[in-house]
């Protein structure tokens, strides 16, 4: 498949940074700057901020989304958040995985694939994040990684259920370092993604699949990262908390 003919999103993932008031104001910032935007656009915000963040867009262009969720539908949790909270305040879509959510809070493959299996029944689309330690690059083992992780955070995902997955590629080095994976380091992984969505469904089911990749993208690296064919668009920290920056990195991906 043409990669025109693939959704282009890029989403910014605010971290645990912003309150609701914050929320707002960057929010009133960024969409008038994004409302030609030839592209999805989405902020995943904390999970005090989605009621100001869904208000402040109501009528623009600009989703949001979650950074986690629960798999089940309520119970004795304590502190988790389930997919029907996040329905009912208008969350459309929700990040799943992150590799800081796997480093510091136990997130694992088999967790991961419970989150994107309640988040696909619940009608939300799951941004699964995959990525590979400095270390295992250096040992030669990033896509024996990359494989693992699709399998098993995918593990039971119907090829009707993949049309509302998006896979961003964090490699866990290019995170928050302001080292960015060069673009060719970016298409060789998200092409090999791709492949190995082939393997588990076919061809056209893989083809269709939006590709982010995410890791220090900013207004400077976004041309380059995005003219890639295998590069549908962009999972942004760092940068998709300044409004100027946010809106030229979706201005990359609309052109
Ligand atoms: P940075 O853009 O700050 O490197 O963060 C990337 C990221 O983790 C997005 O999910």
């Amino acid at each position: 498949m043409d990669k025109a003919k693939r959704k282009a999103i890029i989403a910014g993932n605010w971290k645990m940074n912003k309150t609701p008031k914050e929320a707002t104001a960057l929010l009133n910032a960024i969409t008038p700057l994004v409302a030609d935007a030839d592209c999805e656009v989405i902020a995943c915000v904390p999970y005090v901020d989605l009621a100001a963040a869904i208000e402040a867009t109501a009528g623009t262009n600009v989703k949001i989304g979650a950074e986690n969720c629960h798999w089940a539908e309520s119970g004795a949790f304590t502190g988790e958040i389930s997919t029907g909270m996040l329905k009912e305040v208008g969350v459309e879509y929700v990040v799943l995985g992150h590799s800081e959510r796997r480093q510091y809070f136990g997130e694992t493959d088999e967790t991961v694939n419970k989150r994107t299996k309640a988040a696909l029944a619940a009608g939300l689309k799951p941004i699964v994040c995959v990525g590979e330690l400095l270390w295992e690059r250096e040992c030669n083992i990033t896509e024996e990684v990359i494989a693992r992780q699709i399998k098993l955070d995918l593990w039971d995902v119907t090829e009707e259920e993949l049309k509302n997955v998006v896979i961003a590629y964090e490699p866990v080095w290019a995170i928050g370092t302001g080292k960015t994976a060069t673009a060719d380091q970016a298409e060789e992984v998200c092409a090999f993604i791709r492949a190995q969505l082939a393997k588990l469904y076919n061809q056209d089911a893989a083809d269709a699949v939006t590709i982010q990749y995410g890791g220090s993208m900013n207004d400077g690296n976004a041309d380059e990262l995005l003219s890639k064919v295998n590069v549908d668009g962009g999972l942004i920290g760092g940068a998709s908390l300044v409004a100027e920056k946010f809106a030229a990195i979706v201005k990359a991906a609309s052109n």
